[in-house]
């Protein structure tokens, strides 16, 4: 799965800002890459206020972006490449620009009122309960009023993204004919925003101040759980199974918070009915340090053996919401090329179907702006006026929210030396990272160690040996600070995947279940002459290899 944030990827008009005709010229290297199924964050009609993820029409694409036609045109031009393309549902809430929402809004009787979440304000006037919203805006609450009616509107992001009401029948009916005028063009499917999220708790309580509650802006809780997986969730995801998924040869990804190994199964099980699969959280977070080996090995296991009973999970380090993974979790400075392939084979060798990040594919990092102005991630400025108002210094600030901050993944498309890095002849929408004169596509193809000819090593290899895909996992050298080993096993192959997550070298150990086997190197991130396994006493800085045991 290669995820495409539209808006950075490619710009065929000199506008700034990346669009389907760019997306459809570079349709041939992505094919060449390997890929086999794309998904595109919101391309939908927006007034980009969480760029896209505020759909103003979901049955139209942003002007920005292009036309119907152009999206067809791709969809066509993908599918005969033998690629998939998934469009991005945020049905929990819409902008309010929404024609629903102007409706909603003029009165407490127009027939689309119920399509949002209204209450009124208590007796004093104030806000209906203590919610706060993710990107602490405004005075920080999840509530805004309303004058045209005295009410409060609900929304658990900006003020203009309200919450869809999915109690309200004629709601879910109308969004169930949009999402099959998708698939009925040919769409294969939908990754579905923050699905855990669209079932509020009954009475609306207050939240209470608990160790999720993440932060606190005038008294109104930021609480993850807030609408979390809410009782009566299921409920939802059933019937839009049944209303929309039932009987296509679709695929279906659920985003959210609040999924782990207890309750995944209730939501991706077949015999539920709800959805494919999920992408969870527990290693990937910008908000929590980096994981340890000793986390990576305790979660990875933990799902690989959920994934025994009819659940099938995802593997990724970075999206668009996080920072740049060869940045976080690899050493993005002498060592970028090696780090950024250890965690392609990391995500391409743990159990569960591997989602690339636009840019991942030539190890593109994080960026630091100098100041706030350049930043565009809601959670970024208003993170930052926050600690400003709780007395932070401007550059402490800045300083701990620029590896943090969505931006990060968010800049433009890195595709050759010249200026803005081929991604546009006019002004990008998002300043280009600066480094782009080394690093880029076209530098990447010249190099003689590629870090895109290794990814197309890696994915063609899941499509070679059974057991990257259906193998259990299994780790050896279970206590090992720097080094991760393990075994990939299935039928008659068994694989052994070694990677040195650390600048240093490491002496090389093999574990006594494995010594007098026979190793046969398929893949490695270091040059041929390095001798394979047995034939040397460290382990490279970064260093990740692949190995097939020849007598298991
Ligand atoms: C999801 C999206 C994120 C967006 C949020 C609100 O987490 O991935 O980009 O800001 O939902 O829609
Ligand atoms: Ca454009």
């Amino acid at each position: 799965m290669y995820e495409i944030y539209c808006k950075s990827f490619c710009d065929s008009n000199g506008d700034g800002i990346g669009d389907l005709q760019g997306v459809i010229s570079k349709l041939p290297m992505l094919q060449e890459l390997g890929i086999n199924c794309i998904w595109f964050t919101p391309i939908f009609t927006s007034p980009q206020v969480d760029n896209g993820y505020d759909v103003a029409d979901y049955q139209n694409i942003d002007p920005a972006y292009g036309t119907l036609d152009d999206f067809k045109e791709l969809l066509l031009k993908a599918h005969a490449l033998g690629i998939r393309i998934l469009l991005d549902m945020v049905l929990n809430h819409s902008s309010d620009e929404h024609r629903w929402f102007l409706e909603s809004r003029k009165s407490k009787d127009n027939p689309y009122r119920n399509y949002y979440i209204w209450q009124p304000p208590k007796t004093d006037g104030s806000e209906p309960n203590n919610w706060g919203n993710y990107f602490l805006e405004g005075n920080g609450s999840a509530w805004t009023f309303d004058k045209a009616t005295g009410e409060y509107y609900l929304h658990q992001y900006s003020a203009k993204m309200p919450d869809l009401n999915w109690e309200y029948v004629p709601l879910r009916e109308e969004v169930y004919r949009m999402m099959r005028w998708w698939l009925d063009m040919g769409v294969d499917g939908f990754r579905f925003d923050i699905f855990t999220r669209f079932k509020k708790p009954a009475g609306f309580p207050d939240t209470p101040k608990s160790p999720n509650a993440l932060l606190d802006r005038n008294g109104f809780i930021v609480d993850r759980d807030m609408c979390t997986c809410v009782d009566g969730i299921h409920e939802i995801w059933q019937n839009i199974h049944k209303n929309v998924m039932e009987g296509r040869d679709i695929f279906t990804i659920g985003e959210g918070s609040g999924i782990n190994i207890q309750n995944v199964a209730d939501y991706t099980a077949q015999s539920r009915k709800e959805l494919d699969t999920v992408y969870h959280f527990n290693l990937v977070s910008r908000k929590r340090p980096p994981f340890t080996l000793q986390q990576f090995r305790t979660e990875q296991t933990q799902w690989a053996e959920v994934m025994k009973k009819d659940v099938w999970t995802t593997q990724y380090l970075s999206n668009h919401d996080q920072p740049r993974m060869v940045s976080r979790y690899g050493s993005d400075g002498q060592f970028r090329v090696e780090s950024a392939k250890l965690l392609a084979v990391l995500v391409h060798t743990m159990p569960g179907t591997p989602f690339l990040y636009q840019g991942e594919e030539i190890g593109m990092t994080n960026v630091a702006y100098s100041c706030i102005e350049n930043y565009n991630d809601r959670y970024t400025v208003g993170e930052y006026y926050s600690m400003l108002e709780n007395g932070m210094e401007a550059e402490q600030a800045l300083a701990i929210l620029q590896p943090k901050s969505r931006d990060n993944t968010r800049t433009p498309y890195q595709w050759n030396a010249s200026r803005h890095a081929g991604f546009t002849t006019g002004t990008p929408w998002l300043k280009v990272n600066e480094n782009y004169p080394s690093v880029n596509y076209e530098a990447d193809q010249k190099s003689s160690d590629s870090i895109f000819a290794f990814y197309q090593q890696l994915i063609r290899m899941r499509k070679d040996h059974p057991a990257i895909i259906g193998g259990n996992l299994e780790f050896v050298l279970p206590d090992h600070e720097n080094v991760l080993m393990y075994l990939r096993r299935y039928e008659q192959e068994t694989l052994l995947i070694i990677a040195n997550k650390s600048d240093c070298e490491v002496p090389v150990q093999v574990p006594p279940e494995l010594i007098g086997k026979v190793f046969r190197r398929l893949l490695s991130n270091r040059p041929e002459t390095v001798p394979s396994l047995g034939g040397r006493s460290a382990w490279l800085p970064w260093e990740a290899e692949i190995y097939c045991v020849e007598n298991p």
